[in-house]
C-alpha cells in the first residue's frame, strides 16, 4: 500500500520523508492556502519544492473549471515535474479533461469521489488514480470505507488500472481498513502516520527491557 501524505507543509512533508515510508503527496486549494501560497508563481513554486523534497508522485490540483481552463493549467502543471499529477475533479468537463490527459500521457489523479458511479467513469476516462474522499462521507453519516470496498471490487472486476487512492484519511482505522479491503493509496496527515506507531504494550515492553538491561549492569 502506497502512503501519501496530505498537506502543503513542506515540514511535514520533510518528517514523513525521513521516516522513510512516503510514496508522495496529494494537495488541494484548501491545503495550499492554509500554507498562505498564494498567486501562481507562488504556487508553481511551492508544487516544484514539493517535487524536491519527495520521489513520488505529486497531486497538484487545477483551479478552472472548464475543459479549455483544465487543460491549459494541467499542461502547464505536468510540465513542472515529471511527478506532477494533475489533480482534476469530478465534473462532466473534468472527465473531458481526463480523457484528454490520458490520450497526452499525462497522469491524473481525478478527486472529488463519493459514489462508485463517478470512480467507474473517472476509470472510462483514464484516470491514473480516483479519489474517494472517505472521512467526508462518514462526516454524513455515510460508510466512506463501504465506498472503497465497492469500487476496488468494480476495478477488479473489469481490470482497470485506474488506482484507488483512499483520501480524506482522518485515523489510524481508515488506513487498516483500506489496507485489508485492498486500497491502492491512502492519503492522510502526518498525525495518521505517526498514530500507526503508537501502542502502549510497545511502550510498557521497551521500559521493561530497559529496566532489566540497566538492572543487569548495574548488578555485575
Ligand atoms: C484529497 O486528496 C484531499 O486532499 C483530502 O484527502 C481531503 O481530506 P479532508 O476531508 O480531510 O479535507
Amino acid at each position: 500500500m502506497k502512503f501519501f501524505i496530505d498537506t502543503a507543509n513542506l515540514a511535514d512533508i520533510r518528517e514523513a520523508q525521513d521516516m522513510g515510508i512516503l510514496d508522495g503527496v496529494t494537495t488541494n486549494p484548501s491545503l495550499m492556502a492554509k500554507e498562505g501560497i498564494t498567486g501562481k508563481d507562488n504556487v508553481m513554486r511551492h508544487y516544484k519544492q514539493i517535487c524536491e523534497i519527495v520521489e513520488g508522485d505529486v497531486s497538484a490540483e487545477v483551479i478552472g473549471t472548464t475543459f479549455d481552463e483544465m487543460v491549459s493549467e494541467g499542461e502547464e502543471l505536468a510540465e513542472l515535474d515529471e511527478n506532477i499529477v494533475v489533480k482534476i475533479p469530478m465534473t462532466r468537463d473534468g472527465v473531458k479533461a481526463l480523457k484528454y490527459f490520458s490520450e497526452k500521457g499525462i497522469r491524473t489523479n481525478c478527486t472529488l469521489i463519493f459514489s462508485a458511479g463517478q470512480a467507474l467513469l473517472a476509470a472510462k476516462a483514464g484516470a491514473s488514480y480516483v479519489s474517494p474522499f472517505v472521512g467526508r462521507l462518514d462526516d454524513i453519516s455515510t460508510d466512506g470505507i463501504e465506498l472503497i470496498e465497492q469500487i476496488v471490487t468494480i476495478y477488479r472486476n473489469y481490470g482497470y488500472t485506474t488506482e484507488v487512492l483512499a483520501a480524506s484519511i482522518r485515523h489510524p482505522m481508515h488506513v487498516i481498513q483500506c489496507a485489508e479491503i485492498g486500497a491502492d493509496v491512502m492519503t492522510g496527515p502526518l498525525s495518521v502516520m505517526t498514530a500507526l506507531l503508537n501502542h502502549p504494550l510497545t511502550d510498557i515492553g521497551l521500559a521493561k527491557f530497559l529496566a532489566d538491561h540497566k538492572k543487569a549492569g548495574t548488578a555485575k
